[in-house]
């Protein structure tokens, strides 16, 4: 059976049949270029559900108007080939207008968390990922949902909604997958040339600084902690650094003294590229 559909109906027809199964239903949203990242979730809904749905869908809501929605990376061949290596029950790939008809109006907005941090930065993106996140839970209905920490205020956010709006669906935070080097996989890797690639590795290098400062020297002092993590991108060079902030993983409030559950949380620019990595205190 064909396992790429690209209509809603044909999406709630393959479920409705899964379900009938008495199948344990798990999703992964995504937005294509598939890496190791997403591979890892993938694995995981495996492991932990009996049918797993897979979307892909570059969605224009959570893009700003300067941002890259028309230069982000697709090949959707290539992301059905390894979907089809990895035994995925069903491809969803919408097209815009069937999931944005014309006159569309409903947008859904997690108030607070989403004006901090990445939000500050990129004004209305977690709108659009709230929005479309609901829209593909609404769609497929799954038990369990599958989200990276990676994006870690973008999986906060998500649980946060799912709580606020009593969603029946379960959210799993899954581990960052990284490079060798250390770098988080991303679709907006292949942005960076050789240089570049090189000076990207900072961000992480500041987070372990401040990890290791925390862990092996007991440092708790917040201003101090991040003060250290500046110097190393700074030393870089060439690098703009957009926050590194450290704030609680409940509710993403700053904290001044480390305490339980923190998570230290940045931004960087190189050129045109911007990447965010994050690591959690526990
Ligand atoms: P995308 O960037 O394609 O990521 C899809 C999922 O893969 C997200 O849950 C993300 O956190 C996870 N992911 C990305 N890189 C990862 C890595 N290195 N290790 C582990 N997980 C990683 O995030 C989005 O798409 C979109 O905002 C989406 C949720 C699909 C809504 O449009």
């Amino acid at each position: 059976m064909e396992m790429m559909v690209r209509r809603i109906e044909e999406v709630r027809e393959r479920i409705r049949y899964a379900r009938k199964k008495g199948k344990v239903i798990g999703f992964v949203p995504t937005m294509g270029y598939l890496h190791k990242g997403h591979i890892s979730l993938i694995r995981r809904a495996k492991e932990e559900c009996d049918f797993v749905v897979v979307s892909i869908f570059v969605n224009p809501t959570q893009f700003g108007p300067s941002e890259d929605y028309n230069r982000y990376p697709r090949d959707i061949e290539r992301d059905k080939k390894i979907l089809q290596d990895e035994k995925v029950d069903l491809l969803f790939v919408p097209e815009v207008s069937e999931i944005y008809p014309e006159g569309y109006k409903t947008f859904v907005n997690v108030e607070k968390y989403s004006e901090i941090l990445e939000g500050k930065f990129r004004p209305g993106h977690f709108r659009g990922v709230c929005t479309i996140v609901l829209k593909l839970l609404n769609i497929v209905q799954p038990d369990k949902s599958y989200f990276g920490w990676k994006d870690a205020q973008q999986l906060i956010i998500i649980k946060k909604m799912v709580e606020d709006l009593n969603i029946p669906v379960e959210i799993v935070g899954c581990e960052t997958i990284r490079e060798d080097d250390g770098l988080a996989c991303s679709s907006r890797n292949v942005y960076l040339n050789r240089e570049q690639r090189e000076k990207a590795l900072c961000l992480y290098k500041a987070l372990k600084r401040i990890e290791e400062m925390i862990k092996k020297e007991n440092v708790n002092d917040c201003e101090k902690l991040i003060a250290e993590g500046e110097k190393v991108i700074k030393k870089e060079g060439g690098v703009e650094l957009q926050y590194l902030e450290i704030v609680r993983i409940s509710d993403l409030l700053p904290v001044e003294k480390i305490e339980k559950d923190v998570i230290v949380l940045g931004a960087i620019k190189i050129g045109d590229v911007r990447l965010i990595d994050n690591l959690r205190i526990e």
